[in-house]
Formats: structure tokens, sequence, C-alpha cells
């Protein structure tokens, strides 16, 4: 499937970005613990020559080179490793360039995409998993297993797949804004991206439908929160991650769903996952709406705290996201802290 497309003002704009800070974002992935397994300067080579593919895509719309670039330089035995880096620069400039620009949601939609059509060129699937060293005594079972219920969400809707990978991503930077543990921020990124595994059952014609759902639809939808927590809790390694599953739907006021938890009864990563949820598919194009620009969609996170969301993990996603010297940056968070 082909990544959405930014506009082609954004790509001159993010090209002359990525060539403007290539040695910032280098350092940014050389200084993760991403390279470990090429080694620094392995790592640095590679993701300069990838940056320089980026910068042609981006500059000449040649949709080809980055895959054919892939092909010729990665070996098998290397390709997680290689997918890593190149997930862990297309996470760089996505979060430098929204956080200095301030851009709309087609450019993390499009480093997604960039990021998972990689790793699908590479055969690669278990790149979500090898971060989650959040009990390695579990570790295995969990990637394995993680790994084959992303491969099979993937088969059933592309889009629901991507999706759930960018609401774990969203997921584990708001727990690390909010200061929470590694472990707990590793979980944030499981439960985040296994938050729609219930999808895995509903109906095509529901799943798929281009447009808005109506009537009895929407309750089949909504049943995907509770099935997604029956699947989890018949698997051992992944059954603590259940009840943030059937609680993502929760709304801070009790009128969520499945069970119309209220404030602190919501489990706190369940409230993470919620904002993440909600926020990635603003900022997503979708088949009967465009997408939202970021600073539209911070508005709607903001009129929802106490209401929908939680003001802290509201109050998360406005430090990550700011545009740098914003005026309505400052609008927004004064807004929250007195909400
Ligand atoms: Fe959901």
């Amino acid at each position: 499937m082909r990544e959405s497309s930014p506009t082609q003002d954004i790509c001159r704009r993010l090209a002359l970005y990525v060539d403007a800070r290539r040695l910032d974002i280098v350092a940014t992935v050389l200084g993760s613990n991403v390279p470990r397994r090429l080694g620094t300067k392995a790592a640095s080579v590679f993701v300069h020559a990838f940056l320089d593919r980026l910068s042609q895509e981006l500059e000449i719309g040649d949709r080809d080179a980055i895959d054919v670039w892939i092909d010729a330089q990665v070996v098998e035995s290397d390709a997680c490793a290689f997918a890593a880096l190149l997930r862990a620069t297309c996470t760089a400039i996505s979060e430098k360039y929204l956080s200095e620009c301030g851009d709309p949601g087609a450019v993390v939609s499009y480093f997604s995409s960039l990021s998972s059509r990689s790793m699908r060129r590479l055969g690669v699937e278990k790149i979500v998993e090898e971060s989650h060293a959040f009990d390695p005594s579990k570790l295995s079972d969990r990637n394995e297993i993680v790994s084959a219920l992303l491969a099979v969400l993937d088969e059933r809707d592309p889009a629901t797949c991507e999706h759930s990978r960018a609401v774990g991503m969203w997921s584990g930077r708001i727990a690390k804004t909010l200061g929470l543990s590694v472990e707990e921020q590793n979980f944030a990124i499981l439960a985040g991206t296994l938050h729609d595994v219930g999808k895995l059952t509903t109906p095509s014609e529901i799943l798929c439908n281009p447009g808005p759902l109506v009537g009895d639809d929407w309750q089949t939808m909504r049943a995907h929160a509770r099935i997604g927590a029956k699947i989890l809790e018949r698997i051992p390694a992944l059954v603590d991650v259940a009840p943030i599953v059937r609680s993502h739907h929760e709304r801070i006021d009790g009128a969520g769903y499945p069970d119309r938890l209220e404030g602190d009864d919501i489990p706190f990563i369940a409230r993470v996952v919620s904002v993440a949820d909600s926020f990635h598919a603003m900022i997503s194009k979708r088949p009967y709406r465009k997408s939202l620009p970021v600073l539209l969609a911070l508005d709607e996170l903001r009129a929802g705290v106490g209401t929908q969301w939680d003001r802290d993990v509201i109050g998360a996603v406005l430090q990550i996201v700011q545009p740098a010297g914003s005026v309505r940056r400052v609008g927004v968070l004064r807004s929250v802290s007195s909400a």
C-alpha cells in the first residue's frame, strides 16, 4: 500500500528541513539505543545514506527511490537492525519537524507509513516488539504473538494496522513525557499497538466502510473494545494488556464504553492510549474527511479535557507537539491548566 502523501509544498519544505537538520537528526538517532547492533559508525553511514534518498524522494517525488535503495543496501541478516534504524530516523525527523514547525498531520502520517513500508520491504515485523523489554520472561512470547496479531490485522485492514503502530508510538511518547518508568512506557507502547486488536472480528463491510458509521453498525464497531480484551485474556503473555484494551474508549465523564467508567476508575494507561488514539485519528486522513491540522487537533483535545480525556495526558501531548515560538501554543497551555 502506498503511503499517504503530503502536498508538494510540504514535501519541498521537508526536503529542505532534512538537509538543514541532517546532523541533528543523525545525532538523535545515534544517541538512542537503536544503533547498538550495527555499531555507531555503520549506523551513521546508513542513516546519512537514508537521508540522501529521503531528500531525493521528497524533492523530486521519486517514490521508488527508497524501495530500490533498501533492496540494494540491506542484507537479510541485518534486516531487523536496519529496519530499526529506518524507523528511528523517521521518528526523529517527524518529531523534530512537528515540534519546530508545527506542520500538518500529513507529515506524521507520511513518516509512519514510510516506516511501515520499509519494514514490510525488509520482511521485518518484530521491530516494534524488540523495544518492549518490560518483562524478559515474557518477551519472546509477546514478540511472537504481537507480531502474529499485527500481521493478521494488516491483512484485514492495513490502515488499522498502521494506525495501531502509530498509536503505540504516541502512547510511548506520552508516557515518557509524563515521566513514567521505562517499563510503563513500554507497556504503553504495547497497549497502544494492540488497542484495536478486537477489530480482527469486526465485519469487513463495517471495518472498511469508507464513510461514517450509522445505526447498528456503531454498536458492532464498539464491540471491538470488549472483544479485544477477551482475545488478550486468553493469551497468558498478554493478559495484563486486556484491561487497557477494554477501557481505551472510556471517557473521564463516564459517557464512554463499554463499562462507562469514570475518572480515576479508568486505568491510567488506557487514558494515555485514548488520547494517542484520538489525536492520531484526528491528524490522519480518512476516506470521508481530510486530516485535521495539528493545531486544530490540539484545540479539540483541549476542549475535551475533563470530559473525554485526562488533563495530565492532554498536557503531555501539548508539551510534545508545540510549534516553537507560537503565541497560540501559550494560549492552549494556559487554557488546559485552568480547565
Ligand atoms: Fe478503538
